[in-house]
């Protein structure tokens, strides 16, 4: 239990068998009180929260368009009414629905991409850190966890994810800018880049590409991908959800501005 009595907010965790719900069900086995937000609260994501709720946490569901500045600063301020503090955001919220060549992308889907992906991950930073540091000002118990959900296509150029994977780089920057002002006041900033995982959007992305590529079909085309992982397999919610759980732990305290893959040895830089 080395969550108990924190509070974590992440960000796009309202649906079922994402990368958010993965990493909330684990800090709600290990105590914390978790914030599942999404663009809208619909059934799925009550789903979500009552499923953490089973486990034994304390829930708030809140609606949050992460591209709304002033939405990220309400969830933030929500969260500290409903249980006093945030202690860990997970930036997870995204998209990557515009696949298309690089010469075929219009502007407006290059830019909506981007406000979601980048921008939300830096409002959300925003006004959490503000959270954390106000709380240290006025009760000198400070610190926190950021951490970012980048991608293995924040180290790495795919076909077809121009936006993508701008957004998913951008992410590193994102974290490295924050990780250098944040040190000061006890708050790690820190990405993971995940390879594929079958979340729904993953599957979108499994549609496309075992098309573009000429597989026989999409079982085919993630055959394919596991056979050439060093582990296997793809990913799952749970390496990710792992790999948060230390990030945010005392054993990382003195580890921030790092950008982890997790991707069973698929990516290596
Ligand atoms: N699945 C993968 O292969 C993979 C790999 C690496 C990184 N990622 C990243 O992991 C994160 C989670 O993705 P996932 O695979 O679980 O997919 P997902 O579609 O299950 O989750 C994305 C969530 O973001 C939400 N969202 C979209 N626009 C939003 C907005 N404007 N404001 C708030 N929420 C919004 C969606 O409603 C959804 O719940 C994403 O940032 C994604 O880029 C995924």
């Amino acid at each position: 239990m080395r969550f108990s009595g924190k509070t974590i907010i992440v960000t796009g965790s309202g649906k079922q068998k994402g990368l958010g719900q993965g990493i909330l069900e684990r800090f709600a086995d290990e105590g914390a009180n978790c914030v599942v937000s999404d663009i809208v609260i619909d059934d799925e994501a009550q789903l979500v929260a009552d499923g953490l709720r089973g486990r034994g946490a304390k829930v708030a569901a809140i609606a949050c368009d992460v591209s709304d500045a002033a939405q990220c600063d309400a969830l933030v301020l929500q969260t500290v009414d409903a249980f006093g503090a945030v202690d860990i955001l997970v930036n997870n919220a995204g998209i990557g629905f515009m696949m298309k060549p690089l010469l075929d992308v219009v502007s407006a889907d290059f830019a909506k991409v981007i406000s979601v992906n980048l921008n939300g991950a830096f409002y959300c930073t925003q006004a959490a850190a503000r959270a954390m540091v106000k709380r240290q000002e006025e009760t000198g118990k400070g610190g926190g966890r950021i951490i970012n959900i980048a991608s293995q296509a924040a180290k790495t150029g795919f076909p077809h994810l121009p936006a993508y994977v701008s957004s998913k780089h951008g992410m590193i920057g994102l974290t490295r800018a924050s990780a250098v002002e944040l040190g000061m006041h006890g708050i790690t900033v820190n990405a993971i880049c995940p390879n594929h995982v079958t979340t729904a959007l993953g599957a979108e992305q499994n549609l496309y590409f075992s098309k573009l590529l000429g597989f026989e079909s999409v079982e085919a085309y993630v055959a394919n991908m596991a056979a050439k992982n060093p582990m296997g397999r793809p990913g799952l919610p749970s390496d990710t959800a792992s790999a948060c759980a230390w990030l945010a732990s005392e054993e990382a305290h003195y580890i921030t501005g790092e950008a982890l893959n997790v991707s069973g040895g698929e990516e290596m830089h």
